[in-house]
């Protein structure tokens, strides 16, 4: 059985109910968060608290709990549900209030935090398809309304895909729900944070991992035609870390998939996670146990 905490309670996930009139259910006035939790720690916690502080604030929200209660309730809820590797998820609505759009004062968040054992993904090459990009202006924040990224997924699903790499007049954003990479001719490009894209903690890292390891990279506009002509193409996320595309639209990427940029970047990524839980692993035997941050 799994375990949530609503409210200031932790429960069984199949008790926990909120009312029809929560400004999430009603209107997606909401912002979330997904961890990855690996061996009981989640991974990149700060990032993530920064990310989430940042949405809340830009929905005009105030963060109900400080950082260090944050972790606090998500330590205890991955202890509840048996440790080892989850996928933590945070929600943060509006609240509860008679359906009107604006709201004359303030009213009590809802959150929610849920976890569920992380699905272990082999990183097997995918098959993307390239599609509009019809969500809204502000793809930065992590907004829980997610209906144009939700009908994206399920288009690429009815074309046989895995993800949607999705095109703004003319140039790639991200996937409909993962950060987007190209390489060519050895050079990684990825686009710039803007309104247009959710600022990827897995991006971010992969982008300094890439960096420290002077593999050369740039946040950089891809017009949309460069997709065909990609040597590789990778999709970032949190959950399935840095996936491969086989195929775009039904063609072949690149001369071979996965091919060694992707290779060389998933062993980066390794020894970084490998890194964080020997320094947790160091501060616990000294009593100072730290969240998966190296
Ligand atoms: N989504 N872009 C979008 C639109 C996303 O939904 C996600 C992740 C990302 C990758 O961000 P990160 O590396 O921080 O996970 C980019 C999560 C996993 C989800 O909605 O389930």
């Amino acid at each position: 059985m799994l375990y949530v905490y609503l409210n200031g309670e932790t429960i069984a996930r199949e008790q926990a109910r909120v009312s029809v009139l929560d400004r999430g259910f009603i209107f997606g006035d909401a912002v979330y968060e997904v961890i990855p939790v690996y061996d009981g720690l989640p991974f990149l916690w700060d990032e993530h608290m920064r990310r989430l502080e940042r949405s809340i604030a830009a929905i005009g929200l105030c963060n109900p709990y400080p950082a260090n209660q944050w972790l606090g309730i998500v330590q205890r809820l991955i202890a509840r549900n048996g440790g080892g590797d989850q996928s933590v998820y945070i929600q943060v609505t509006r609240g509860v209030a008679e359906r009107e759009h604006a709201l004359s004062e303030p009213i009590e968040p809802t959150v929610l935090v849920m976890s569920r054992p992380l699905i272990a993904h082999a990183a097997e090459p995918v098959a993307a398809v390239t599609d509009t990009d019809t969500r809204w202006q502000m793809c930065d924040v992590k907004a829980t309304a997610l209906l144009a990224n939700v009908l994206l997924r399920q288009r690429a699903a009815a074309r046989g895909a895995y993800e949607a790499i999705l095109v703004r007049d003319g140039f790639v954003t991200e996937g409909a729900a993962s950060n987007v990479f190209v390489v060519n001719d050895g050079l990684v490009r990825t686009p710039p944070c803007s309104h247009r894209i959710l600022p990827g903690v897995t991006r971010a890292l992969v982008l300094e991992l890439l960096r420290t390891h002077a593999v050369p990279c740039v946040e950089q506009e891809i017009a949309a035609p460069d997709l065909q002509r990609a040597d590789e193409i990778w999709l970032t996320s949190s959950t399935r870390e840095i996936l491969p595309v086989a195929t775009l639209d039904g063609q072949a990427v690149g001369p071979v998939c996965p091919g060694s940029l992707w290779t060389r970047v998933v062993a980066l990524y390794a020894g970084y996670k490998a890194q964080c839980s020997g320094a947790v692993a160091r501060d616990a035997a000294r009593g100072t146990a730290g969240s998966g941050s190296a």
